[in-house]
């Protein structure tokens, strides 16, 4: 340990830290470009100079290591000078483009434009011109003129993505970011070079000028792309998520997530094609109609099956609380066949984050109970005995079994099916009922990751469902901006429930009240029922996550 000061303030540091990561230990904000916790230091922005008594020239504080006795200055005159003048050195050649640029509202340049510039320039000659909109791969696209060559996306794709693919050519004013040779920036976490971009030179084709940040509210949850379950911001405005991006969570994911996750798992929220309002099949046409009225046609259809003519299907695309209700249901109603489908993708997993199981909750369906016990089948059997005509009514929750042809074929076979689904699919169109569920970003719950870790999603887009029962929440949701016609157009009218709700809402007309007001009351049943679950509640899991049984996984291997 080393005892310096900073400020005036004694602190007591690891003598193998550097300045900057020893002040923000104890709350100081060394102003820094380049630097970035887990990248390797490349010290180019000099931004982060400091006066570091007894040495004749201020140092930068990134690459600074502390010593014991070191008397650290980093807001003095002298400082501020040297501060102001690099600032005012790398806004030279940047384009005055602030009003049209994406990154505006969430800029460090041009925070600390405000924080720690001048306020004027004294640059009459012309800017240097590069090019601009350079796609440098799939989803990201590059203004060349706008980067302050900081290296933080070159060190990212080395270190973190372990895929060198980019570069600087060119010297001194005239330094141009840009792909190797043949290459493209395509590596499946090249998004994150977005995030780290500390100005608007890397930005997101997918997300490019469809909304200032401002205008946004930030949900933090969970990526539902696979089994990792990646910490992550949903960003919503007029009740449409617009982007997601990586929430940093030292467990999990660090600061990253991969490009997959981030972009396809969103976009199936704001579809045309969502379910709004439980349809019942009569005739081989669907009709609309109200809840009620659909857990009573459900109820007594069930009621004129035998025990041993009913399958459950869980899900590992839904919540611990969605699954942990079905099993109850299950056991009220004495179903013995119950499973959930896994969804594994052989050979698509890396040692990033990336896994092969491309659900969020498949180790949280397994721990609820969600499989068949004495003399139950599984899904296979239950495959097997529709085709032999010996299972007649299924319900399944949270998944789309008929995409394959050949179960679609053996479904077929059925007498009664009951899909809890929220959007239009394969699945749905051979349902006899279709009950519109929740997708994750519309309900409160928890998954469990593949290395134990049960963590939080909760809302960030409404239902007609939350509005109503959680006392104008959805409402205050909403952004500022949005028009009561763009509330009720853009998916107030999804009259979608969270599939717990669902069930419990069947299993009451058949007699079994479960009696759970929210996602929260069916996780206090969990935590006192289900042994790996014992004791935990949603204050403990937090906004980090809890881990309930022990890491088979090393947590993301990125260190510089
Ligand atoms: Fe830094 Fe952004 Fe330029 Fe990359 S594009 S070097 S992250 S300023
Ligand atoms: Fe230290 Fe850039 S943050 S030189």
């Amino acid at each position: 340990m080393a005892t310096i000061t900073i400020d005036g303030q004694p602190l007591e540091v690891d003598n193998k830290k550097t300045i900057i990561e020893a002040a923000r230990e104890s709350g100081i904000d060394i102003p820094h470009f380049c630097w970035h916790p887990k990248l390797s230091v490349a010290g180019n922005c000099r931004v982060c100079l400091v006066e570091v008594e007894k040495l004749p020239k201020l140092v930068i504080a990134c690459a600074t290591t502390v010593a014991d006795g070191m008397v650290v200055h980093t807001n003095n005159p002298r400082v501020v000078n040297a501060r102001e003048a690099v600032m005012e050195f790398l806004l030279i050649n940047h384009p005055l483009d602030c009003p049209i640029c994406d990154e505006a509202g969430e800029c460090k340049l041009q925070d600390y434009a405000y924080k720690h510039s001048v306020g004027y320039s004294r640059f009459d000659e012309n800017k240097v011109h590069k090019p601009k909109r350079v796609e440098l791969g799939p989803h990201v696209l590059l203004d060349t003129e706008r980067c302050i060559m900081c290296s933080r996306c070159v060190r990212f794709c080395d270190e973190v993505a372990g895929k060198p693919q980019l570069t600087f050519t060119q010297r001194g004013t005239h330094v141009e970011l840009t792909t190797f040779p043949g290459e493209q920036l395509d590596n499946p976490y090249s998004m994150n070079t977005i995030d780290i971009c500390p100005v608007g030179a890397l930005t997101s084709r997918d997300f490019r000028f469809k909304s200032r940040v401002w205008e946004m509210s930030s949900t933090e949850t969970v990526c539902p792309g696979c089994s990792r379950g990646c910490n992550m911001y949903s960003w919503v405005r007029n009740n449409e998520i617009l982007r997601q991006t990586p929430r940093y969570n030292p467990e999990v994911n660090q600061y990253w997530m991969c490009d997959a996750g981030r972009l396809g798992t969103f976009k199936h929220v704001n579809v045309e094609n969502r379910i709004r309002t439980p349809l019942l099949k009569k005739n081989d046409e669907f009709a609309e109609v109200g809840w009620d009225e659909a857990y009573a046609h459900v109820a007594s259809e069930l009621r004129t099956f035998k025990k041993s003519e009913i399958a459950i299907l869980g899900s590992a695309y839904a919540t611990n609380e969605d699954n942990y209700v079905l099993r109850k249901f299950a056991g009220a109603l004495g179903v013995k066949h119950l499973d959930f489908v896994r969804h594994i993708v052989e050979g698509d997993a890396d040692d990033i984050l990336i896994t092969s199981d491309k659900t969020p909750n498949a180790l949280g369906a397994q721990l609820m109970g969600v499989h068949s016990a004495d003399g139950g089948h599984s899904f296979d059997q239950i495959m097997n005995g529709i085709g032999a005509g010996e299972i007649k009514a299924l319900i399944m929750l949270d998944d789309n079994i008929a995409s394959s042809q050949e179960i679609a074929k053996v479904l077929r076979q059925l007498e009664f099916f009951v899909v809890l689904l929220s959007f239009d699919c394969e699945s749905t169109r051979l349902a006899d009922v279709v009950l519109p569920s929740s997708t994750y970003a519309e309900k409160n719950g928890t998954f469990t990751n593949i290395d134990g870790r049960v963590q939080r999603i909760r809302p960030s887009v409404a239902t007609l469902e939350q509005d109503r029962s959680m006392d104008g929440f959805a409402m205050s949701r909403l952004d500022k901006f949005g028009t009561q016609f763009d509330r009720w157009a853009r998916g107030m009218k999804r009259d979608a429930r969270a599939s717990w709700r669902i069930v419990s809402g069947i299993a009451s007309v058949l007699g079994s009240k479960f009696k759970f007001s929210s996602a929260e009351d069916v996780y206090n049943e969990i935590a006192k029922t289900v042994p790996a679950f014992k004791g935990t509640s949603y204050k403990a899991i937090g906004n980090k996550g809890l881990a309930i049984q022990q890491k088979r996984h090393a947590a993301v291997p990125t260190q510089p």
